[in-house]
Formats: C-alpha cells, structure tokens, sequence
C-alpha cells in the first residue's frame, strides 16, 4: 500500500518503523522527522485540503493520523470527503480529546465511571463547587488542548479558587482555559489503555504505564511522558474485563447515538481505584511514548489494523499480541520540559551484541538532518526501546542500548517501569 503519516515525533516513527517492517508499503510522512526521511518520504503541504489532493495524486491507500491537532482540526472528515481512507476520529468525534467539558459530559450521560466534577465557564459557579468538596487536593482542568499541561493539582480551596480564576481569565492557558473543570482527586495507579475502534467494533491493545514526570521517583514537572513499558503485571483480566464492560463499550455505543461515531484510537487514561477502573480522561490517538512500545508488540500486520479500523471491518481481525514485555526509555534534551536547547549532533554507535541488536531499537522523535548528520533538535529526542521475555529484560536492554546513543546535554530518567518490578 502507499501509506500517509501525519505526524513528526516518535508515535510517528515507530508507526513507521512497524509498517516498514512489512516490506510491502511506500511511505510518506507529513512532516515526518530527520529519521522519517530512512522509513520513506518526507513531505511539507500544510494544507488539509492540499494534503488531501497530494493523496489522491499519489494513490494513497491509508492516511493514519498521528496527533491530536489535526484531528481535532477536522482533518478526518476533509479526506473522507474526498474518499480516502484515512485512519483517525472525524472532528465532532475528537472532541473527546479536543474539549474536557464534552468528554466529562459523554461520560456522565453514558454512565461512565469518572471523577465527580463540574464543568463551568462562571467563576462563582466553580467556587460554590469548590466549597462543596469535601476532599483534598483538587483538580482544574483548562478545557481545551494545552499539550498536556493543562491540569493542576490545587493542595487547598484557595488555590484551587485561584487556578479557576488563573484559567478563566485567559492568563494561564488563553482560549483553552474559558471554561475549566474542577473535579475530584482520584487515588490510585494509572494505566493508558488504547482500543483501535471503528465505529462499531474495537481491539484493545496491552495496558501500558507512562512516566509524567521529568525525574527519578516521579519528581519534578510533568512532560509529555519519560518512558513506558507494556503489558502492566497491575491489570489482570478482571480489570480489563471491566475497562471492556463499563468503558469502551458504552463509550462507542454513546458516540453512535451523538452521531460522532469513534473510530481510530481511543486512549482511556484510566485510575485503577481499589481495583475499580475510573476513566482521567480520554485522548483520540495513540499516546506517546506509549505508542512506541505497543507497535514492536503487535504480532499482527500492523497495516491491516489501521485500514480495517479504517474501514470498520475490526470485526474480521485477530490480532496477534507477542508474549513477550516491551520497554521505552525517553533520552530527552538538557532543558526539557522547560526550554528548548540548541541542536547538537548525535553520535551513535554500532551494535555489535546480537541479542541486544535483535530484541532493541530507536524510535526517533525531536531530531532533524544538517549536512546528512542526524541533529537532536527538540525536546524529547529519541526513545531507545528493548523487548524481552521479562520486564527487566526488557528494561536491562533498553538501558543497554540508551547508551549506544549520544548528544550533549541528553538526559534520562534511570526508573522506567520500576512500578513493575518493585
Ligand atoms: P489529564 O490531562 O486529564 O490526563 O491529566 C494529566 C494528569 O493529571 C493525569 O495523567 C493524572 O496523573 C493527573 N490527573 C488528572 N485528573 C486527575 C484526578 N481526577 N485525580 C488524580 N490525578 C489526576
Ligand atoms: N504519553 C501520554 C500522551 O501521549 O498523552
């Protein structure tokens, strides 16, 4: 097939890498990255509906959709209309990502279990429900996309109040934060769980565990994620079970009847509280680095899960899952998430361990090409992934091979996927 990737971070990457594995695509990536470039061809039309022309010139078979914003832009229903296959949430559907206030709605009216909550764009209203609670700390959400750094975690009512105030006033978060919801702090682990929907049928992949947090012990500010690894010995087949009966399933049953139906990747960000799955909040793409570890687990030709996601016929796969643990370790530059830093080269070595080169890899993100060298050029650079029959195998090999990749300022963090092996 000749494959579109929208997107130019690791997901996108590694999406690339497992298609390219088929021996069987072309590829092209929209940006893509300085990586993409090995995988297949970059190209720059910004354009949704230009992209959407260069598809149909192209012969483009499937168009997988890598972030949320151009989802939540509409750009899903720009090439249906144009009948191309594309792989992702059309508009209406994306605001389960693309508006906090919607998804706590869907949630609320299909009987999905989440945080109790309000969702307001009146101060005084905030603060009456703030008053009200009986628990600390509290949550402030900003509405809107704030790539991930749009919640707070208030130790008081004072601060929480300040927060909403914070938000509503359009200082902290602009448009995003004109309407804020406050909600119940939920104590217990997190899990990402990711369905490939199409409309009707879905296929749930491995429960994987993010890392927020820049630091060691889940310290310092959160980021996009510092490393992942799947499947998580904290889910057994009850709690999926339950993810199955209580969330996904009146999920895409309640997007039919808001004739939004959900097809590409539901994200369930879920807190396992006293062995009760309760929905944080929904995404509508493949997390990242989550999506890096979860595609070298798919035994399963990978194309055929989009397009038949795409196309919803799920309902016609078995999809294989390795038995085996994946890890990623995030190699991000020196002043993420605070700043970026200033490109450097990367140096990287040659493997010469089999079993290391056979059961590792680099999935590329924040890095560009200057006079063909490969420069880190982002914030999270890379992320060295290794698979293996154990979780500390996994782990052992992807730390292995953190070390065969180089740049000034790279930085890591040293405990992924301690919380399985505690
Ligand atoms: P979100 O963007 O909604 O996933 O929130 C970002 C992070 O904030 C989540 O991954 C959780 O770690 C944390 N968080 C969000 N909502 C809650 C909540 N109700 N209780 C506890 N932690 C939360
Ligand atoms: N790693 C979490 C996310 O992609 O939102």
């Amino acid at each position: 097939m000749n494959i579109l990737i929208l997107g130019s971070g690791g997901r996108e990457y590694s999406i690339g890498l497992a298609l390219k594995k088929e021996n069987a695509h072309k590829l092209y990536f929209m940006p893509g990255n300085g990586a993409t470039s090995d995988l297949g061809e970059n190209i720059d039309i910004k354009d949704y509906h230009k992209l959407a022309s260069f598809a149909k010139e192209n012969k483009i078979d499937l168009t997988i959709v890598g972030p949320e914003s151009p989802l939540v832009d509409g750009v899903v229903d720009i090439f249906k209309k144009e009948n191309l296959v594309i792989f992702g949430p059309s508009k209406a559907a994306a605001q389960l990502e693309g508006s906090k206030a919607y998804m706590k709605n869907i949630l609320k009216k299909y009987n999905i279990p989440t945080a109790g909550f309000i969702e307001t764009s009146n101060k005084n209203e905030a603060y009456k429900f703030i008053d009200s609670m009986n628990n600390l700390p509290i949550v402030v959400k900003a509405d809107g996309l704030c790539a991930g750094k749009g919640v707070i975690i208030a130790q008081s009512k004072e601060e929480a109040k300040q927060t909403v105030e914070d938000m509503l006033s359009g200082e902290s978060f602009g448009e995003a934060g004109a309407k804020v919801v406050v909600e119940e702090f939920l104590d217990g682990y997190e899990l990402s769980v990711f369905a490939i929907c199409d409309g009707e049928n879905y296929k749930v992949l491995p429960a994987a565990q993010d890392h927020k947090r820049v630091g060691d012990g889940d310290t310092g500010p959160n980021t996009g994620g510092m490393g992942a690894y799947a499947p998580t010995p904290l889910v057994d087949e009850t709690i999926y079970k339950k993810i199955e009966e209580r969330v996904i399933k009146p999920t895409l049953k309640g997007m039919q009847e808001e004739k939004a139906p959900f097809e590409g990747v539901l994200f369930i960000g879920v807190m396992v509280v006293k062995g009760e799955p309760i929905v944080l909040e929904y995404n509508v793409r493949f997390g990242d680095p989550e999506c890096e570890i979860l595609m070298p687990l798919i035994d399963s030709k990978v194309s055929e899960l989009f397009y038949y996601g795409a196309t919803k016929q799920l309902d016609k796969l078995d999809i294989k899952i390795k038995n085996k643990y994946a890890v990623g370790v995030v190699m991000a530059s020196e002043n993420y998430p605070y700043s970026s830093s200033a490109p450097t080269i990367i140096s990287l070595s040659n493997i010469v361990d089999e079993e290391l080169l056979n059961n590792s890899h680099i999935s590329f993100a924040g890095v560009s090409r200057k006079d063909n060298k490969l420069m880190a050029n982002g914030g999270r650079i890379a992320v060295c992934v290794g698979l293996g029959n154990s979780i500390k195998e996994a782990r052992d090999r992807a730390y292995l091979l953190s070390s065969e990749i180089n740049f000034d300022g790279k930085k890591f963090r040293n405990d992924i996927a301690y919380q399985a092996l505690k």
